[in-house]
């Protein structure tokens, strides 16, 4: 049985370290209100740094992942109200993507259905993105009458080469899950029906690692993007040495392992992270 937040627009269960936290308004195919995004985020903050979650996988209640911005709670009532209405709703929104973006432990989106618009921030928000085959995407804001916002042409340009992104953009056709692994919106696409154990398993994966190197591994990568290549090469020294004062023996017990006690191959797989060193 999930918890719901007050509201119920979010769900989650958290089984075997994994927190699976749900979209939760299949009546609405989980388009996202300001309720949803407040709820969100309150809930992100609860689960970021519990003890018994070490991964979190984003998915949608129903035939839903997300269909984008709520068209009349987020976009109508709130211009109804004036800009500082629009301003506040689009802080929230934006809020809680940009806390998945540099979320403590790694994420993963698990696209279950319609994913549209304004779904393409908490997309990119998680780490890893696994679809169903029978999943649909589409920038849809151009069918209604707007520009791709609230991040989603940036999402498209970082994700996709450039002709894709713009005919994704400007002619509002959508893909399926395979297209989407295809042009690289997502990591793999497999059939709905073994989507959630694919998830499981690679959650399963990530619990193994250590979450230290995790975390810094993480924002490396979205980091590292932007900068120069001496400019990377500086921050990676930089982000592990601060990683080292987090976690100072982890990365010793891994070479120790390895060379001394060669219980494991770091080209195979992962040192185990609960022996302590001697
Ligand atoms: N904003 C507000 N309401 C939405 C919504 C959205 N983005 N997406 C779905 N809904 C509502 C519908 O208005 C409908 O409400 P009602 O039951 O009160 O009439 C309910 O959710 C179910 O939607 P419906 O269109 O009947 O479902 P469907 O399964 O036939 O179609 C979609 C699903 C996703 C194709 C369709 O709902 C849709 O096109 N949604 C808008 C997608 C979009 O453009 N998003 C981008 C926003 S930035």
């Amino acid at each position: 049985m999930s918890e719901t937040s007050p509201h119920g627009t979010v769900a989650y269960d958290i089984v075997d370290n994994v927190a699976w936290v749900k979209f939760n308004r299949p009546e609405k195919r989980n388009c996202m209100s300001p309720t949803l995004n407040r709820e969100m985020m309150d809930l992100l903050d609860a689960l970021e740094f519990r003890d018994d979650v070490g991964v979190l996988v984003l998915s949608g209640e129903g035939t839903s992942w997300s269909a984008g911005m709520d068209l009349k709670e987020y976009f109508r009532e709130n211009e109804a109200k004036g800009l500082g209405a629009t301003r506040g709703a689009q802080r929230e929104a934006y809020g809680w993507w940009r806390r998945l973006r540099w979320y403590q432990k790694p994420t993963i989106a698990m696209v279950n259905g319609w994913c549209f618009g304004g779904g393409y921030g908490p997309l990119f928000g998680c780490d890893l993105a696994f679809a169903a085959d029978e999943a649909t995407f589409g920038l849809s804001e151009i069918n209604w009458g707007i520009l791709p916002g609230g991040g989603a042409t940036k999402v498209a340009v970082e994700l996709l080469p450039f002709r894709k992104a713009m005919y994704h953009a400007m002619m509002g056709e959508n893909i399926d899950g395979k297209t989407a692994a295809e042009w690289g919106l997502v990591n793999e696409s497999i059939p709905l029906a073994g989507l959630k154990d694919r998830v499981a398993a690679v959650a399963a994966v990530l619990l193994q690692k250590n979450p230290v190197a995790l975390k810094a591994t993480k924002d490396a990568v979205r980091r590292v993007g932007e900068m120069t290549y001496d400019n990377a090469e500086d921050y990676l020294i930089r982000a592990q040495e601060a990683a080292n004062s987090f976690d100072s023996e982890g990365r010793k017990e891994g070479i120790k392992q390895f060379i001394d006690d060669k219980t494991y191959k770091p080209g195979l797989g992962a040192y185990d992270k609960n022996r302590k060193a001697d």
